[in-house]
């Protein structure tokens, strides 16, 4: 969508994974979709150095409305969880150079089952606008997927013309590939900056995996429309939860960024273990995430053989300036060792300074007439940035 938004991927913290539907304040104070949540992880995003790493954007997702509209068909967020209004939660994000998102329904309700924008696109999209949020989430649940490609372009529109500058991520092209219908990318990437293609990311490795296997089976499909202001969305980073260990938290940062997805923590910011929040705040891998070619990258090799190369993938992204980012994954159990040439890598036969970016201490090289031999970590990545030697 070119509204001037989301030329690099966008990067930010999401209330849903982490957080889900928790609307108990009473029983769960700090944990409930609130407007003190929000505040909290807004501070934490800054205090914790996660703005400065670029990590600009927090989102509410669903369960923040109440479970009516007002007499006059407005959207009502919750008055107990968000007793100042959404204005005022905007205000204080934005008070702390932090951008506002927000999420929706393009149906009759919510995936939760709070009121959704059908019927009400108008006066929602203005709602927002008078909010002064900067991004918006809309969900598909409870609509007909057959209307989407009309529904959610005539939306856009309909935000656009608040003359507000709104991110716009939509979820259409999720019901629409999960009801076996292949989407129009094209019309996709017009009208919308981010979108979810795939289920929604857990709390495990199993489902980064999955993710991951279904985005390299259908790349040649999705990778052409992703660039500057539109850009394919895997989901959520799940780094930092319960769900993946240390070296596991490195394959999802490695390849969200090789495919130049969003970076949406859903995490809690306060007790964040150390090992993780380096991941997190890596700046080299960021860089890659955030590099202004705009490509997203494509798993270029994968195992078919039994063996220490079975399991094993090659996902490889050109990145401005002539370099590359490669990441090495290791999806069995216990650590293997490697040998690629570089057409299995698909680099050109030359001479290249690799630099490993979870390491950068760890320099080498790699000669036009040599093979790359790799130690690679149980369930782990190696991630390098290949530079051309003149
Ligand atoms: C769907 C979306 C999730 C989340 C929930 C909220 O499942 O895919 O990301 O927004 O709805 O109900």
């Amino acid at each position: 969508l070119d509204n001037g938004l989301a030329l690099t991927p966008p990067m930010g913290w999401l209330s849903w994974l982490r957080y889900g539907c928790t609307i108990d304040c009473d029983a769960k104070p700090k944990e409930c979709i609130s407007e003190h949540l929000i505040r909290r992880i807004a501070d934490l995003l800054v205090s914790e150095g996660y703005v400065a790493a670029g990590y600009e954007y927090i989102i509410i997702d669903d369960c923040w409305l109440e479970k009516q509209r007002s007499a006059k068909g407005l959207m009502v967020p919750d008055r107990k969880r968000f007793p100042n209004g959404m204005k005022a939660l905007a205000d204080y994000v934005h008070s702390k150079g932090l951008k506002f998102g927000m999420y929706q329904d393009i149906g009759t309700k919510t995936c939760e089952g709070y009121p959704g924008l059908q019927g009400h696109e108008l006066y929602d999209a203005d709602t927002f606008g008078a909010w002064e949020i900067d991004y918006l989430k809309v969900d598909g649940c409870y609509a007909n997927v057959n209307g989407m490609s009309q529904a959610y372009p005539r939306f856009g529109r309909m935000l656009n013309a608040t003359g507000r500058p709104i991110l716009y991520g939509c979820s259409w092209p999720f019901f629409q590939e999960t009801n076996n219908v292949h989407s129009n990318y094209t019309a996709v990437a017009e009208n919308c900056n981010i979108w979810r293609n795939y289920y929604d990311i857990r709390n495990n490795w199993n489902s980064v995996l999955t993710t991951m296997l279904w985005i390299g089976d259908n790349q040649k499909r999705l990778a052409p429309f992703a660039g500057p202001g539109h850009w394919n969305d895997p989901d959520m980073l799940v780094i930092g939860n319960s769900g993946l260990t240390v070296d596991q938290a490195e394959v999802q940062m490695a390849i969200w960024s090789i495919l130049a997805a969003p970076l949406m923590m859903s995490v809690e910011l306060e007790d964040m273990q150390p090992a993780f929040k380096r991941i997190l705040l890596n700046r080299d891998v960021i860089a890659v995430n955030q590099d202004k070619l705009g490509k997203q990258g494509l798993r270029v090799w994968r195992s078919g053989e039994a063996g220490e190369r079975s399991q094993l993938e090659i996902w490889h992204r050109k990145l401005s300036g002539g370099a590359r980012a490669l990441a090495f994954v290791n999806r069995h159990n216990h650590p293997t060792e490697v040998t690629f040439t570089h057409s299995e890598m698909k680099l050109p036969q030359k001479d290249y300074n690799i630099q490993d970016l979870f390491k950068p201490e760890n320099q080498q090289s790699l000669k036009q007439n040599a093979n790359l031999t790799l130690h690679i970590k149980a369930t782990g990545v190696m991630f390098y940035k290949f530079i051309l030697i003149q």
